[in-house]
């Protein structure tokens, strides 16, 4: 019999070392290395390989055989309909057999559901057209609980199968004989791993499950798809560790009052990590938005009658084109202050002081507010010259007509510059419709050979241009 092997596990950040420490080599804490057998070696019995940390039958491989291996292999489990296309493109194409997937994100923001989506449409069908065994495990709601959800999101998939557990060893023991095309953990911070020191969710159980999932996964090709907590200061629950055991970071965001969500990539071993998914959570679950380039746009700007103090910003989010729309109040006979709201308030006030300066507007005695509709945080400086425009309108009131858009960053000297990728922002604003197009000098040169759908594009040196051109 092998003799039992020990490693040594910190506490704090779940490093583990060979030898025992006085300090953590990866967090630099103090005596918090403990004492663990490997794999919790203990348990682990001849059918349970995966939970061991030993190679087994496992050995280096030649290139030209693996490459044959991964044709005949169906390379990645396709998702299909609207909802699956947005998922799929944030993996890179589809989920890979034999990965192991992290989907992070705060309480409430919707994994669960996004999950037990995910879950029914390939237990709904496959590639093939057939149904595939897929397994949602829960160690945090009972079978019955995700049984209403499921009812609420008219999920039928008679392939679907639910356990509610949280031991580890139980799960995949229980898994694996269906032959599951994914399985599903809801979520790393519920399960266990018997022989494994520490509660659930603590450092070093989150870390050993986390392994011991990941060596599942790639023993049996099922791809496993986790969900993970995120702490209040944004992080990861668990240790760092986490993110680098897994192949794939996905990131559910979303704002408290919007139904948008968003979910990005973080770490992809198989694909880009520029990539956004767009949803909203509708009371039949979450949706995929078919044109997310609008999204940002408040409804009264496409009315006909113009409101002063409206301008459109274009920005990106990973590969993804964003309308955004600046609104702004320039309130005379008040105190003269400011309140920015969605907009970097150094960047705000930089503009309104370049604004004042170099253009002449008696910006000074007026109380300015500022707004990102839909409650967007406007980052980019591209989103500069919208912002400019905005301030104008309001204080010269004259509407700017809703067909306009803005992109362009503001220098200290009133003067505009370019920003990355003015090509594909300009295609979205024309596809959109949009009929002109301001931008810096600097930038229509280059676009000048494209043709943008019959949109006028106009170069501006400057905000003194801006102004002579618009109003
Ligand atoms: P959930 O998936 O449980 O979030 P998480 O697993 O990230 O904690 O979703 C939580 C919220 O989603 C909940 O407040 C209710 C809402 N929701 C809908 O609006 N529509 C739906 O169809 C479902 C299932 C949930
Ligand atoms: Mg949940």
């Amino acid at each position: 019999k092998a003799k039992a092997r020990f490693s040594w596990v910190c506490a704090d950040c779940g490093h583990s070392d060979g030898q025992w420490w006085g300090t953590c080599r990866e967090c630099n804490a103090v005596g918090t290395l403990k004492r663990f057998s490997e794999g919790g070696s203990a348990e682990v019995s001849e059918g349970k390989t995966w939970l061991s940390r030993k190679a087994g039958e496992s050995r280096p491989m030649r290139l030209t055989d693996v490459n044959r291996g991964i044709n005949q292999l169906n390379w990645r489990i396709p998702l299909h309909g609207p909802f699956g296309n947005e998922v799929s493109r944030v993996l890179g194409g589809g989920i890979v057999p034999g990965s192991l997937v992290l989907v992070g994100g705060d309480p409430g923001v919707g994994k669960s559901t996004l999950l037990l989506q995910i879950a029914a449409m390939i237990a709904e069908r496959n590639d093939l057209g057939q149904p595939a065994p897929v397994v949602y495990v829960s160690g945090e709601e009972s079978v019955e609980q995700i049984g209403n959800r499921a009812d609420r999101l008219s999920i039928g998939a008679d392939e679907l199968f639910l356990y509610s557990n949280t031991e580890i060893e139980d799960i995949l023991g229980k898994s694996q004989p269906l032959s599951p095309r994914v399985i599903i953990v809801d979520s790393i911070q519920t399960v266990y791993l018997e022989g494994v020191a520490g509660s659930a969710g603590g450092p070093a159980q989150v870390k050993e499950c986390t392994s011991a999932l990941l060596r599942f996964a790639k023993k049996t090709n099922i791809p496993i798809l986790l969900i993970g907590h995120v702490t209040k200061s944004g992080d990861l629950a668990g240790p760092h560790v986490l993110e680098h055991i897994v192949d794939v970071v996905l990131y559910m965001e979303g704002e408290k009052y919007s139904s948008y969500r968003l979910l990005r990539s973080l770490k992809n071993r198989f694909g880009s990590t520029d990539e956004l998914g767009v949803f909203e959570m509708s009371q039949s679950g979450l949706q995929a938005v078919s044109n997310p380039s609008e999204m940002f746009l408040s409804d009264q700007y496409s009315d006909s009658e113009y409101l002063a103090g409206l301008a459109v910003a274009v920005i990106m989010d990973g590969s993804r084109t964003f309308l955004i729309e600046v609104q702004a109040l320039c309130a005379s006979g008040s105190i003269a202050s400011r309140q920015v709201n969605g907009i970097q308030a150094s960047r705000a006030d930089m503009i309104i002081s370049v604004l004042m300066k170099q253009t002449g507007l008696k910006l000074q005695e007026n109380a300015i507010f500022l707004n990102v509709v839909s409650g967007v945080k406007l980052s980019e400086t591209a989103g500069d010259l919208a912002v400019a425009a905005a301030i104008c309108s309001s204080f010269l009131e004259f509407p700017i007509p809703n067909n306009i858009a803005f992109i362009g960053e503001v220098g200290l000297g009133g003067e505009l510059r370019t920003v990355p990728r003015m090509e594909k922002r300009v295609n979205t604003v024309a596809k959109l419709g949009y009929k002109m197009c301001i931008v810096p000098t600097s930038a229509e040169k280059s676009l000048g050979s494209h043709g943008f759908e019959g949109m006028e594009i106009i170069g501006c040196r400057n905000l003194k241009e801006v102004i002579n051109t618009v109003f």
